[in-house]
């Protein structure tokens, strides 16, 4: 008999993917009912890649209206507030939004408060008045150009605010699950190495934490595996010799759309537990955080586990994960589990993610910093004095 715990499953919206699958946007956007269209995007790296001005013709040969902003930073609810102001009373009836991880959440914000009066502000969890979003939104449809966040997939947009009394907060509903998803390969290719490595891991560490997660279900499992394994054949060629290759950029997208379902079902660890006050309090990309921390936090949690929680699942789990990381038959469990570590380390070296220090953050900030941070569902409990030192030895 296998147990199948009891559990519910996150709605994911029509997925579009592979190479060319861009020229399915039109089509998309009127079946949403949408003529006219706000398009959100990042800019850079749209138009070194060529496809923007392909974008533009669909668009403009299927007779769609569209206004074009551009968003290059994380969005904070000033931008969302003005945005909502400038573009509400000239009916826009969808939201498209071609970007990263930052850009889709611009998107998915802004097609939340559209038809809305108030600010976003006050929907922010734990910040604001707390105030429920209503579930009423314009139809939104996500098309990333990075492969890492999984927020094409996700029910929440992250607000961000950075500064000494700064904050990294969601807004979330169900409905708030993108309408449609287009991810092709061709738009991926320009993303330049360094994002695609801090993504890259952010995406991994997205994959990993739902895997072992105390939350984790026999479906998330195996949405986390699949991910993982187009993650391990990929990863690496993405930062390097495969970087052109759109084939290359559709494992990780797909990793990244793995991790979105995964995480959206089974929760998040440590490492994201850091990430929101880290990326609150100092000017750090998400992926960044994550990426420079997902190492020190495989080796932290396989020495937790084995000291004290020696017949969880996630021990398992990780000798799996060791074994397809490292492709070297014949180990025992001990080598596998730490090989996980070990693996993560060399590559945060060998790809040169920079370290805390480099977005000014010093022994001084840690304690502010354990202060807003959660265990999530980590798969141990881990002390204040184990994540310190995971924190140092990154600083
Ligand atoms: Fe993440």
């Amino acid at each position: 008999m296998l147990p199948i715990p009891a559990f519910s499953f996150a709605r994911v919206p029509p997925i579009h993917f592979g190479t060319g699958k861009i020229a399915q946007l039109p089509t998309l956007i009127q079946q949403q009912g949408g003529r006219c269209v706000l398009i959100v995007m990042g800019q850079r790296s749209l138009q070194a890649s060529g496809q923007l001005e392909l974008i533009q013709t669909l668009l403009r040969d299927a007779e769609l209206h569209t206004h074009w902003i551009a968003c290059q930073e994380e969005p904070t609810t000033q931008f969302i507030d003005a945005t909502c102001k400038q573009y509400r009373g000239q009916s826009v009836d969808a939201v498209v939004a071609i970007g990263g991880g930052s850009v889709v959440d611009a998107g998915k914000a802004l097609s939340a408060m559209l038809p809305h009066d108030n600010s976003i502000f006050d929907h922010l969890e734990g910040v604001g008045k707390g105030l429920p979003h209503s579930g009423i939104k314009l139809p939104f449809i996500a098309v990333p150009t990075t492969s890492g966040t999984g927020g094409e997939v996700t029910k929440n947009a992250v607000i961000s605010e950075v500064g000494e009394a700064g904050y990294k907060k969601s807004l979330r509903h169900d409905n708030l699950v993108p309408d449609a998803v287009i991810i092709d390969g061709n738009l991926l290719v320009t993303c330049p190495r360094s994002v695609t490595a801090a993504c890259g891991l952010d995406a991994f560490t997205q994959l990993v934490e739902p895997f072992l997660s105390p939350t984790a279900t026999p479906l998330t499992d195996a949405i986390a595996w699949s991910g993982l394994k187009a993650f391990q054949a990929n990863f690496l060629a993405a930062c390097s010799e495969g970087a052109q290759d759109p084939q290359v950029r559709e494992g990780m997208a797909y990793a990244s759309l793995m991790s979105g379902i995964a995480l959206a079902n089974a929760g998040l660890g440590i490492v994201h537990g850091l990430a929101s006050p880290l990326g609150g309090y100092f000017p750090i990309p998400h992926g960044v955080a994550c990426g420079t921390l997902v190492a020190v936090a495989m080796t932290t949690n396989w020495q937790a586990l084995k000291a004290r929680s020696p017949n969880s699942p996630a021990i398992a789990k990780l000798v799996r994960l060791g074994q397809l990381l490292s492709g070297a038959p014949g180990h025992n469990d001990d080598w596998y589990g730490e090989a996980c570590g070990e693996l993560l380390h060399q590559w945060t070296d060998q790809l040169a993610i920079p370290r805390l220090s480099s977005y000014g953050i010093t022994a001084g900030h840690l304690d502010k910093i354990l202060d807003g941070t959660r265990n999530r569902n980590n798969p141990v409990a881990l002390s204040r004095e184990e994540i310190q030192a995971m924190l140092e030895s990154r600083l």
